[in-house]
């Protein structure tokens, strides 16, 4: 059942671009559109949306931070994104024109399921992205994206965070062309883009041995500090809280230009940063990201970097590095999480944890 794996997480990270290709399947109309026929909001509804709150938690939470970047700048709308168990508590604005995303992998979430019940009784729309047939949340929702990972059995979501990414990426996409923001052409190229995706994953999972040994490497780290900048934020954010559920180790994401304002101060000699290098583009995001680097490892940091293959001006700043295929920057994480998936998963396994069933948690949290 686990296909020859010791694990289902190392099945479910296997299983990826399976996922990926699954999600993708069918949303191209015969006339080149996007399609995506069962979000049953008509297309006046989602044009009068001039805000969308995401709201979500864990892994989840983390899909929501990086769909803000690509709604934001495919479409237009502010966007915020909300840990599911605070929103309601802060008296949120909500109109009949917002449009309220609710992420959940199991979709039985208790924290996320009452946001969406404050949320409509306060006459907002709600959209699930959810992984889960007839669970409450898209039940109780007025229109669901279903994504395509199958059955997630690991606690630690994996297939489950990329399948909300390409769902999060088809949403943004389609109100893009709802509401005219972008033309059909750019759509159809970033469709081109996620379908390339699964070849791009087959490439990192090809590099297992290699992140399998790094792992093994830092064994006995005490903390462990993961850096991104844009989209590769979240997957910091990710990385970490992968290695706090399976490794019981303190590891925590920071954005790279926030370092500076205090979390610089905890690094240590020898201590391993794992540091998501944006793709070269005209912006400077990527240079930036570069200095951050050095500046950590000026302090002792031992730094692995995940950089684009071709990225020559990141050897001299990398004790480690493991290569990515080159895709936009709103794309990379898509690509970017996979190496940080398998660190914490032979990290956990040569520690000798359970990585399918980690202490004190559950797979779906059904408490608030
Ligand atoms: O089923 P959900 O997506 O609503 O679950 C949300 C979180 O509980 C979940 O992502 C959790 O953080 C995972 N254990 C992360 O690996």
């Amino acid at each position: 059942e686990k296909d020859g794996h010791d694990w289902f997480m190392r099945k479910e990270i296997h299983e990826q671009p399976r996922a990926v290709a699954d999600s993708l399947l069918g949303r191209r109309a015969p006339n080149g559109e996007l399609q995506l026929d069962e979000v049953r909001l008509s297309d006046e509804d989602l044009r009068d949306i001039d805000k969308v709150i995401i709201v979500a938690c864990g892994t989840s939470f983390y899909a929501g931070m990086v769909a803000k970047y690509a709604i934001e700048h495919w479409c237009r709308i502010p966007v915020e994104v909300e840990l599911a168990s605070e929103f309601r508590y802060r008296d949120p604005i909500l109109t009949p024109y917002t449009l309220v995303v609710a992420i959940s992998q199991s979709g039985e979430t208790a924290d996320t399921l009452q946001a969406i019940r404050h949320a409509r009784a306060q006459r907002s729309w709600v959209l699930a992205i959810c992984n889960t047939n007839g669970s409450t949340i898209p039940r109780e929702s007025d229109a669901v994206l279903y994504t395509h990972a199958g059955p997630e059995i690991g606690v630690a979501s994996t297939k489950g965070f990329l399948t909300q990414l390409v769902a999060c990426y088809l949403l943004a996409l389609y109100l893009a062309q709802v509401k005219g923001t972008r033309y059909g052409e750019e759509i159809a190229d970033v469709l081109d883009q996620l379908e390339a995706i699964p070849g791009h994953l087959e490439r990192v999972l090809e590099q297992r041995e290699h992140v399998y040994e790094l792992a093994r490497r830092h064994v006995g780290a005490r903390s462990v500090l993961f850096l991104g900048r844009h989209a590769g934020y979240p997957v910091a954010l990710e990385g970490a809280l992968k290695l706090k559920e399976l490794a019981y180790l303190h590891a925590e994401g920071f954005a790279a230009g926030e370092l500076k304002h205090g979390p610089i101060a905890l690094v240590e000699d020898g201590m391993p940063v794992l540091c998501v290098v944006p793709p070269r583009g005209r912006d400077q995001l990527h240079d930036k990201m570069i200095s951050g680097i050095q500046e950590v490892r000026a302090r002792g940091a031992h730094t692995i970097c995940l950089a684009e293959e071709g990225d020559e001006s990141i050897t001299a700043y990398a004790d480690e590095l493991v290569r990515l295929p080159r895709v936009p920057v709103l794309l990379q994480p898509l690509v970017a999480v996979v190496p940080l998936q398998l660190f914490a998963c032979e990290l956990a396994t040569v520690m000798g944890h359970d990585v399918d069933q980690p202490r004190n948690l559950a797979k779906s949290v059904t408490v608030e």
